[in-house]
């Protein structure tokens, strides 16, 4: 009798060195330390390193990344003439980076190459040069000329360079960094998933990459940050409308959406059953951007919508762990950030394709093909009527 597992829910389905995600104590590993140790003390590139070769990088390997990354940063000009299309139909963000992506391989010098090596340089000019379709796609679709990437600024700085030509401030580019780090990779998320099943074929990086974007865009993954900050900047117009508290108007708000079976964003987990331990990482960070940036009481408000959804949420679905995750944190991180709201999911991408490509080399190198069960419950045994006795 087949036991059949939805959503493969607590299936472990292989092992891997990027990270632990513990669920029931609330902790995350990446590559070894705890995310409160290396999120906030690492560059982008570093992780990209801690992943792919499963240590820190020295000075020169560092160097040498950096340099690498660099190099590869720039949009070929058939890559930009697509992202010229999707801003002709003005398409969300992630099915721009999606279709970008897709473009990569017309400069790929050696596509049917499928060694380490090659494999290495691949994921490095994909790592690369996600930041810029996102940045050009943004542009292209405000009507602005797209900003070349720059050779001198590190690859968070550089991303908040292409939106807007200005040099960030320093504290922007280090909170988008600690973002970038925080989310880099995450255990078999569905994304991840997505990206092993397709690699698992023995087909192309590309491939498995595009495949990924396409997972992370839903609104049960990386679509969340968005909505869930739509509803603080909701739930906050309505208490200036009407004179109320946020608390007051929190409560409504909750009620209202949970008592018509909607999901609130930026809350609850697969995994966790308790709260993210990313959302305290992200918390300083977005405490500090705000408070910098005189939005002080924004970071508050939002606090007291999180109590009030916890205490609600707790009453709608008692006993049942569902706390607050990474995306309700993202959500304040990335405005802070100075980030618009329909940037958070294809910024959260910038970041996991480090962890897709990391995964994707575990999978090549596992060479086990994907291929679950499925219980057949349809007709059997039917037989053939000819059409005209229909
Ligand atoms: C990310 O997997 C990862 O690691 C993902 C991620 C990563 O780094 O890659 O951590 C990033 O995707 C975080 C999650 C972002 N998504 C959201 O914030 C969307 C809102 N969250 C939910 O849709 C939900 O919590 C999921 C999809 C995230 C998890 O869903 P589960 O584990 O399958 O839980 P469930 O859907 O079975 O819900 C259990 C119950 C249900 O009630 P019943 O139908 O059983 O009566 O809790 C309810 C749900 O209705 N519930 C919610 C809720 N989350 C769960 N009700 C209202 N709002 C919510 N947010």
């Amino acid at each position: 009798m087949a036991v059949i597992i939805r959503g493969l829910r607590d299936v472990y389905v292989t092992e891997t060195r990027m990270s632990l995600v513990d669920g029931e104590a609330g902790r995350l590993i990446i590559g070894g330390w705890p995310v409160e140790a290396i999120a906030p003390n690492a560059c982008y590139e570093e992780m990209l390193h801690v992943l792919w070769h499963d240590r820190l990088p020295n000075a020169a390997e560092l160097k040498q990344l950096r340099q690498d990354i660099t190099a590869q940063r720039a949009l070929s000009p058939r890559t930009i003439e697509a992202l010229r299309w999707a801003a002709d139909k003005h398409l969300p963000p992630m099915d721009a980076l999606r279709l970008g992506a897709d473009t990569l391989c017309l400069e790929d010098p050696a596509p049917g190459d499928r060694d380490q090596a090659t494999n290495l340089k691949r994921a490095i000019a994909i790592v690369a040069r996600f930041p810029t379709i996102v940045a050009t796609y943004w542009r292209l679709m405000n009507g602005q000329a797209p900003i070349a990437p720059t050779t001198d600024l590190g690859h968070a700085e550089n991303f908040l360079y292409m939106l807007d030509g200005k040099k960030p401030h320093p504290e922007a580019a280090r909170g988008l960094e600690t973002y970038l780090n925080t989310v880099i990779d995450h255990g078999m998320n569905n994304s991840t998933f997505t990206a092993r099943v397709i690699i698992s074929t023995r087909t192309d990086m590309y491939s498995a990459i595009v495949g990924a974007v396409g997972a992370m865009k839903g609104p049960l993954h990386g679509g969340a940050p968005e909505p869930a900050m739509d509803m603080v900047f909701e739930i906050r117009d309505r208490a200036a409308q009407s004179g109320r508290s946020v608390a007051a108007e929190a409560e409504d708000w909750v009620r209202h959406t949970l008592s018509a079976g909607d999901r609130i964003m930026g809350f609850g987990h697969r995994v966790y059953k308790v709260r993210d331990p990313r959302c305290d990482v992200l918390g300083a960070v977005a405490g500090e951007l705000l408070q910098r940036t005189g939005k002080g009481r924004l970071y508050e408000d939002a606090r007291t919508i999180e109590s009030a959804v916890l205490r609600l949420m707790e009453e709608h679905r008692p006993g049942r762990g569902i706390k607050t995750n990474v995306e309700f944190y993202t959500a304040l991180v990335l405005h802070g950030v100075g980030l618009t709201p329909e940037l958070f999911p294809s910024t959260f991408a910038i970041s996991r394709v480090g962890g897709w490509t990391a995964h994707v080399f575990e999978q090549i190198a596992e060479d086990q093909l994907v291929r679950p069960q499925v219980a057949y419950v349809g007709s059997d045994n039917r037989e053939w009527v000819p059409l005209e006795a229909r």
